[in-house]
C-alpha cells in the first residue's frame, strides 16, 4: 500500500532511466519497517563518507538497491538533499497540529519514533512527500547539469506562441513533479525589449508539492484489506473510492495528545498555541483540553530597516512584550479522558 503512495507521488511520473534505478531504491523502502531509511538518509554525511561505505550502512536497503546506491553516488547526494527537504517541508505543513512531524535527533527511525503506526495518515503523507522530495532534488541536479547520466531529454523540445510572438523552449527531464511545473522565459532585447526570448519548463517551488499532498492528507481514505487478503478496499462502503492520486491508509492515528513513544506520540505538553485561533494551533485543540500556562516575554524584533545604496541594510531593534501560551502536561493524579479526540492532529 505505502509503494502505492509512493508511486503516486513522483516515481512514476519520471521517465528518466536514472529515476527507473531510484524507484527500486524507492520501493524497497516500503517492505522495510518504517525504523529507518528517510530519517537516517536525510541525515547522511553523504560528502564525507564513500559511496561504498555508505551504501553498506544504510539499513533496510536489499542488495539490488545497495548496488544502485553504488553505481549512482551522485544521486545518493541528491536523494540524501530530498529527504532533507521533505522533512523540512513536513514540519512545516504540520506546524500548527498536534502532530508536528518532528524528528528526534540521533534517532535512526523515521521521523524519531513519530512514525511508528506503519499505516497511518501520517505515514502516508511522510511517504509521499519524502518521494516527492527526492524527486525534486534529482530532478533539480538533473537540470543544473550536476549529475553524469542524466542530459537533456529531447522531447522536451517545443515551440510555441503566446500573446509576445513565438518562441522555441527546452528543457531537461524535469517533468517529474510535473503537475507543478511552469513555464519561464526571459528577455534578451534591448532594455528588455523581447527580441529574443529564452524559455524553459521549470519546477515550482517545494511549497507547492507541500500544499498539495497536505490537501491529499485531509482527503485520505481509509482502506482495508478484503477477506481473501488480496487487496485493499474501502473501509467505509460510503466514501468514495481512492483514485491513483489519492492517499490511503490503514490505521487510525492516535490523537498525539499524550506522550507514549509506542504508539508514536510526542504527546503536545510544551507546544505553543494561539490563544484567539479555532485551528488545529488554538489553545483548545493543541492542549487536548488541559489548558495552558502563559508567559509575558519580551520579542526583540528588527525594525525600522533602511537599505543604503550599495549595498547593506541597517535596521534598528525594537522590543515588545508578547504574551506566549504553552500546553500544560497532563494531570499526574487524575488523566484526562481525550484519548477519543482524534480528529485534530
Ligand atoms: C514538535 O512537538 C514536539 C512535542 O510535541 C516538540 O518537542 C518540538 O519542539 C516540536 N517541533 C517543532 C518544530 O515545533
Ligand atoms: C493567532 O490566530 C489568529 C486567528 O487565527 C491570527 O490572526 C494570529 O495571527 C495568530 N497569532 C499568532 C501569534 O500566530
Amino acid at each position: 500500500m505505502i509503494n502505492k503512495i509512493q508511486r503516486f507521488n513522483g516515481c512514476n511520473m519520471a521517465p528518466m532511466h536514472i529515476l527507473y534505478g531510484l524507484t527500486l531504491i524507492l520501493i524497497g523502502f516500503s517492505i522495510i519497517p518504517v525504523n529507518c531509511t528517510w530519517w537516517f538518509i536525510s541525515q547522511l554525511p553523504l560528502h564525507a563518507v564513500g559511496a561504498g561505505v555508505l551504501c553498506d550502512n544504510i539499513p533496510g536497503l536489499v542488495g539490488k538497491q545497495r548496488r544502485l546506491c553504488r553505481m549512482h553516488p551522485d544521486v545518493m547526494v541528491s536523494l540524501g538533499e530530498g529527504a532533507k527537504m521533505g522533512v523540512r517541508e513536513c514540519q512545516h505543513q504540520f506546524r500548527h497540529h498536534r502532530w508536528n512531524c518532528s524528528t528526534l535527533d540521533r534517532d535512526s527511525s523515521v521521523f524519531g519514533k513519530v512514525m511508528l503506526k506503519v499505516g497511518s495518515r501520517e505515514a502516508a503523507f511522510v511517504y509521499a512527500l519524502s518521494s516527492a522530495g527526492v524527486v525534486h532534488a534529482i530532478t533539480r541536479a538533473c537540470s543544473k547539469g550536476e549529475l553524469m547520466k542524466c542530459g537533456c531529454d529531447p522531447r522536451k523540445d517545443g515551440e510555441s506562441r503566446d500573446k509576445k510572438g513565438w518562441f522555441k523552449w527546452g528543457g531537461c527531464s524535469d517533468n517529474a513533479v510535473k503537475r507543478f511545473m511552469k513555464l519561464e522565459c526571459k528577455c534578451h532585447g534591448v532594455s528588455g525589449a523581447c527580441t529574443i526570448r529564452t524559455c524553459w519548463l521549470a519546477m515550482q517551488e517545494f511549497r507547492r508539492v507541500g500544499e498539495y499532498l497536505k490537501l491529499k492528507y485531509n482527503g485520505a481514505t481509509q482502506v482495508m484489506m478484503n477477506q481473501e487478503g488480496s487487496s485493499l478496499i474501502v473501509a467505509n462502503r460510503n466514501h468514495k473510492r481512492p483514485t491513483r492520486k489519492d492517499l490511503v491508509y490503514l490505521e487510525h492515528s492516535p490523537d498525539y495528545c499524550i506522550n507514549n513513544l509506542q504508539i508514536g506520540s510526542l504527546g503536545t505538553a510544551g507546544r505553543h498555541c494561539n490563544k484567539t485561533s479555532m485551528g488545529t494551533d488554538g489553545c483548545d485543540i493543541m492542549c487536548c483540553g488541559r489548558g495552558h500556562d502563559t508567559k509575558t516575554v519580551l520579542k526583540i524584533e528588527k525594525c525600522e530597516c533602511k537599505f543604503h545604496w550599495c549595498c547593506h541594510v541597517n535596521c534598528k531593534e525594537c522590543s515588545r512584550w508578547v504574551d506566549v501560551h504553552t500546553c500544560k502536561g497532563p494531570n499526574p493524579i487524575a488523566p484526562v479522558n481525550f484519548r477519543q479526540r482524534r480528529r485534530y492532529i
